[in-house]
Formats: C-alpha cells, structure tokens, sequence
C-alpha cells in the first residue's frame, strides 16, 4: 500500500503518515523518483568487507603489515610522510583540506578521498584510473603530487630496517619486501577499512526510532523530490558511476577534465565518481576540488540545479565543451526541506571510529 503523506492543497507533511510509510520493510516504502533507463538498487543497510572474520593466518599477516606501512612515515623519499598523513583515521580516513598537501607541501590537484569501504569500489580515484582487483594501493606513492617516491626508494627504506623481517616473513614467506608484496600488503589492508553503522542502518532494521522526523522526512525528499537516488543508490549510496556536475572549470586555470583524462572519450569531460556518502557529514570539505565547505551549500546548488555552465565565446565549438548530466534539474526544495537533507545525510554518518597505531620497527 503506498501512503500518499502530502496534503496536495496545503503542501504541508503529514509526518505521522509518512513515517508510517517509511516504518515498514523497505520494498515497502513509497516508489522514488527515479528517471527512467536509470539503473538503481534501494537504499540499504552497511555491508561489511567479504574478508570480515573469514582471514587466514597468511591474510591476517598482510593486514597487520599492510597496516604498519600505511603509518609508516619512512616509506615516503623525505621519511616524513605517510599514507596515514592524508587518509587520518580520526578524520574519517581523509585530511579535512580542500585539495591535499603532499611531497614538500605541495598541494594537489584535487581532494582527499575517504578509504572507507574502498573494498566496494571496482576502479579507485576519483576518475576511476586504476582497477581495485589489482595494487592501486602503489599510485599514492610515485604520484608526485602525493608521497613522489620511487618504489625502489620505498623498498629500500622499508628493506633497511630490520625489524620489518619477520612481519615481510609471515606475510609473504620471504625476507624482503618486492613491489608486488607491498602492493598486496597495503591493498589487503585498505579494503579491510570499513565504516560503522549508522542511525538510518538501525532504522531498516526495525528500530524506527533511530530516525527523528526530520530524518524521516529527509530520506523521503533524498528518494523523491530531491532526486539524489537518481545517482546515491544502494547500501552505499553510489552507482558506482561517473557523471557531470558542472565542475569542471573549462578553459580557466583551475580546469579538470575528469574521467576524460582515463578514457579519452569526449562524453566524458567532467565526469568524476559519484562518492559514497556514507559518513558524508565527516568527510568534508566537498567535491573533487573540494570546492564546497558546507553540506547546506551543497544542497543548495543541487536545489539550483548545479551551475549549468555556457560556452564562452570561442569555445562553442569545443567538441570537448563539458556537458552537465541531465539527470540535475532545479528542484524547488523549500528551505525546510533542504535542512531535512542535510539531517538525513547526519543519519547515514558516523563518528570517527578509534584506530590503534601500530607500533614501528626502531631505527636499527
Ligand atoms: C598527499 C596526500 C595523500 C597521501 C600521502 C596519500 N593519499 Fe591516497 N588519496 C589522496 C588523494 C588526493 C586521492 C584522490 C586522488 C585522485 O583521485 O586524483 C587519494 C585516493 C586514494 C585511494 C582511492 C580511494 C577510492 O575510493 O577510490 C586510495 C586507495 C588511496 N588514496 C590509498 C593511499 C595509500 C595506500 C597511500 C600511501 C601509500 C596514500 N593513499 C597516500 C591523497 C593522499
Ligand atoms: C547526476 C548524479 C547525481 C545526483 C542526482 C546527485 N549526486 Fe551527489 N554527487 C554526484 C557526483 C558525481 C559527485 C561528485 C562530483 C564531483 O566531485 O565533481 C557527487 C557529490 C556529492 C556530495 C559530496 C560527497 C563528497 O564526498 O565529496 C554530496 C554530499 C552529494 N553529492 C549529495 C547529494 C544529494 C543530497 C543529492 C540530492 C539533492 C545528490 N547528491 C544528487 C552525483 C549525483
């Protein structure tokens, strides 16, 4: 049975209605707004990592080093920088900047990503350059504007200190590290990086008061009104997909052409992966670029329909003149409305959880 919870004449929600239609198994709740040829999955609890509880000894022995060499400093050229240094475990596995500061402070072309449930992810980064199946862990690394070190350089740092020996030894049966083991080693331990439930996972499992109205009414906009189902779908909110928003800042200095740099196809200018927004409420600043400091700003700019950028003169002709996603259209949220978005997306957020820092090798 779909509850229609609006008063069509008033416009005004009738909330004990609508959590009424919301407090029922999800393939219950009302239809979303969803356009069609979208492929979408309802919106659902946290899935855990496959490898949760099921790791064998030789496994187990990856993580912990794949662990130790995420916070370790010395892997990078200068000593001084870690994996750890921009994905902080007590920042919800980002840095809490607008665009990362690397190698000698140098600062990058775009933001920090979150790892959290990295392992979901089929192709990592923001363009979705690298296939997770493999060891995009090592990209980080060589990126010169990330840790800009040489892999042998990092082998030779972690190979010097004796202590890693019999860590490399339960891990991989070997005395020293290669390449390929660092890469399994760090991969093993980012996809054991998950986040914690959340308020909205308690609330379809049946504790219908985990959400406050205001909750209830934002989830019901995110699938309707709002449209943001359209592209945050599923356990992870993500289609797992790449799309236009308008940021691409074409022909200025600042420009990015996304996914486009990956594939080479001009349909793809400006594309970047739609993030998970799970813990969204921790992870800001915003957007590849970090562009945006507050999530009621971001709502906003959905609600305008994003900045639809024009051609400017001489560039009509561009081939590769970004195109914005149709799926974005301006929504006529109410400001009561937008607030309740922003509520719901404190709902599908968590706090930051406690890491426990490995201890590392001494100097020798
Ligand atoms: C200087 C800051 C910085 C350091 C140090 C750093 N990263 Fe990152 N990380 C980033 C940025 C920025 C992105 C997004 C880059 C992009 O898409 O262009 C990212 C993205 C990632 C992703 C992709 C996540 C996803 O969901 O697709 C992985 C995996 C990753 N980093 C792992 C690592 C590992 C492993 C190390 C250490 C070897 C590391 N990072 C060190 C800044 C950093
Ligand atoms: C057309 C697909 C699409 C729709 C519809 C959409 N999003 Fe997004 N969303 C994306 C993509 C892609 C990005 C990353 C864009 C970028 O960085 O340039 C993003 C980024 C975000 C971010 C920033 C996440 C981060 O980690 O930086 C938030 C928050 C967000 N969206 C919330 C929403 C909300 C709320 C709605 C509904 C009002 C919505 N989105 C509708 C595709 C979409």
């Amino acid at each position: 049975m779909v509850i229609v919870a609006f008063d069509k004449k008033e416009e005004k929600v009738d909330i004990a209605l609508l959590r009424k239609s919301y407090e029922q198994d999800s393939r219950l709740w009302p239809m979303p707004f969803v356009d069609s040829g979208v492929r979408w999955v309802e919106l659902g609890t946290l899935v855990s990592p496959p490898t949760v509880g099921k790791l064998d000894s030789v496994e187990q022995a990856r993580q912990l080093l794949g662990k130790m060499l995420f916070f370790e400093p010395r892997l990078s050229a200068t000593k001084q920088i870690s994996c750890s240094s921009c994905h902080d475990p007590d920042l919800s596995w980002t840095d809490g900047r607008q665009k990362a500061i690397g190698h000698n402070h140098r600062v990058g072309r775009r933001n920090t990503m979150s790892l959290q449930n990295a392992w979901v992810q089929k192709e990592l980064f923001w363009l979705g350059r690298v296939d997770n199946s493999g060891h995009g862990a090592l990209q980080p690394l060589v990126d010169p504007f990330e840790m800009n070190t040489p892999i042998e350089v990092a082998l030779e740092h972690i190979n010097s200190l004796s202590g890693y020996a019999p860590f490399v030894y339960r891990a991989f049966a070997k005395s020293t590290l290669d390449e390929q083991s660092l890469g399994i080693a760090l991969s093993s331990y980012i996809k054991s990086i998950a986040s914690h439930r959340t308020r909205f996972d308690n609330f379809v499992d049946g504790r219908y008061r985990a959400l406050s109205d205001e909750q209830v009414y934002g989830l019901h906009l995110f699938r309707t009104k709002a449209r943001c189902i359209n592209c945050h779908n599923g356990p992870f909110f993500t289609d797992f997909s790449y799309h236009n928003l308008g940021f691409s800042h074409f022909g200025s200095e600042k420009q990015d052409l996304g996914r486009y740099e990956v594939t080479g196809n001009p349909e793809d200018v400006g594309k970047f992966r739609t993030p998970s927004l799970r813990n969204a409420f921790r992870t800001g600043p915003w957007f590849h670029d970090g562009s945006f400091q507050d999530l009621f700003l971001v709502v906003n700019m959905y609600n305008a329909g994003m900045p639809q950028p024009r051609p400017r003169k001489g560039q009509e002709e561009s081939p590769l003149f970004p195109k914005q996603d149709p799926l974005l259209k301006p929504l006529n949220l109410t400001i009561e409305e937008r607030n309740a978005i922003v509520r719901f997306l404190e709902a599908i957020s968590s706090v930051p959880m406690t890491v426990k820092r490995p201890n590392l090798p001494d100097l020798d």
